[in-house]
C-alpha cells in the first residue's frame, strides 16, 4: 500500500479487494465481541474544513475500537492554508500523531498535506473525490450480493466527488458503471479517461447517459447524492431547476431489476434527490451503507497506521 489513501485511482484492484475482505473480517471480529487493539497508543488527527457526521464519528469510533484515539480539529481551529501554511501544518502534526484524516475544499490541499506529512494522510472528502465513501460503498455492494465484479451500478444525478470515486472503484473492481447526468454536470473528463483505462484492465463497462430512465434498466444498484455539494451553495437555486428529472423515486426504482438496492452517501435532501418512500423503502441500503463507513475505514487505518 502507498503511504496515503487519497484517491481510489492510486490503488490496484487487488489492493482494493484485499481492503474489502479485511473490512469484512474486522466487521465480523467487532460483531463477535470486539477488535484486537492493532492501533493501541496511536492517534489520528481529524482535520475538517467542512461539516460532517459520518466521517467524523466513523473515523473516531474506528480508532477507539482498534485501541487508538482521535483528535477532532474544527475548521475554525486550524485555518488550513490561512492561519498557517499546509506544509507547516503537515510537518507539525507529523511530530504529534500517527496519522491525519482531512476533509478539504480544494483537492490540491489534501495532496499538499500528504506531500509534506511524514505520516499517512487519508482523504475524508475533497471537491474532487471521496475515496473512503467509495470503499464503504463497494463494501456494502460486495457484502449484500456476495460479489462485486460484473454487477451493474448506476449513479443518477450530479457528476460530483462521490460519483468520481464510485466510478473509479467500479472500474478497478470490474463492476459496470452507468451514470445519468444533466448536460453541464458531467464528471471531469480527465477522471473519465483514467477510469476507462482501469475498466479495460478489469473488464468493467462504463456508460455515460443523459436519461435516468435509460440508465436504470437492468441495474443492481441505484445510487444518488445531493444536487448541491458543500461549497456550491450559491448554485443551489439553479440546480433545483435542473435536477428534478433525476430524482430517485418509486417510478424510477420500478424500472430497475427487482432486486435493486438503493444507495446514497448521505446527508440526504429528502424529496429532492431521493423521495422518503425510496429512502425508507424495502430496497434502501442507506443505513447499512453509512455504518459500513466505520468498517471500511478500520481496514484503511489498520493497514496505513498499524501495518496490518
Ligand atoms: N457521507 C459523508 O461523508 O457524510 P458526512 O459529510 O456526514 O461525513
Ligand atoms: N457530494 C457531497 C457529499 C457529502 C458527503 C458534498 O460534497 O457535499
Amino acid at each position: 500500500m502507498k503511504k496515503d489513501f487519497l484517491d481510489i485511482s492510486d490503488h490496484s484492484g487487488e489492493e482494493l479487494l484485499s481492503l474489502l475482505n479485511f473490512s469484512l473480517d474486522l466487521k465480523k471480529e467487532w460483531q463477535s465481541g470486539g477488535n484486537k487493539p492493532i492501533l493501541k497508543g496511536k492517534v489520528l488527527a481529524m482535520v475538517f474544513q467542512k461539516p460532517s457526521l459520518r466521517t467524523r464519528v466513523s473515523f473516531d469510533m474506528a480508532m477507539r475500537h482498534l485501541g487508538g484515539d482521535a483528535l477532532y480539529l474544527s475548521p475554525s481551529e486550524i485555518g488550513l492554508g490561512k492561519r498557517e501554511s499546509i506544509a507547516d501544518v503537515a510537518r507539525v502534526l507529523s511530530g504529534y500523531v500517527e496519522g491525519i484524516m482531512a476533509r478539504v475544499f480544494e483537492h490540491a490541499h489534501i495532496l499538499e498535506l500528504a506531500k509534506w506529512a511524514s505520516i499517512p494522510v487519508i482523504n475524508g472528502l475533497s471537491n474532487f473525490n471521496h475515496p473512503c465513501q467509495a470503499l464503504a460503498d463497494a463494501l456494502t455492494i460486495y457484502e449484500h450480493f456476495g460479489e462485486i465484479k460484473g454487477l451493474n451500478v448506476c449513479y443518477v444525478g450530479d457528476g460530483n466527488n462521490v460519483a468520481v470515486s464510485l466510478m473509479q472503484i467500479c472500474a478497478k473492481l470490474g463492476s459496470n458503471f452507468i451514470i445519468a447526468t444533466p448536460e453541464g454536470y458531467d464528471m471531469p473528463q480527465v477522471s473519465v479517461n483514467a477510469a476507462k483505462i482501469f475498466a479495460a484492465t478489469s473488464g468493467s463497462k462504463l456508460t455515460f447517459l443523459r436519461d435516468p430512465h435509460d440508465a436504470v434498466k437492468n441495474v443492481d444498484v441505484i445510487y444518488t447524492d445531493t444536487w448541491t455539494s458543500m461549497g456550491q451553495e450559491e448554485e443551489a437555486k439553479k440546480r433545483e431547476t435542473i435536477f428534478p428529472p433525476y430524482q430517485v423515486n418509486n417510478k424510477l426504482v420500478s424500472e430497475a431489476n427487482e432486486h435493486v438496492i438503493i444507495m446514497h452517501c448521505l446527508p440526504a435532501h429528502r424529496n429532492h434527490e431521493i423521495t422518503d418512500d425510496v429512502a425508507d423503502g424495502l430496497h434502501s441500503m442507506l443505513f447499512p451503507q453509512a455504518h459500513n463507513r466505520m468498517h471500511a475505514q478500520k481496514a484503511i487505518l489498520a493497514r496505513l497506521l498499524g501495518g496490518a
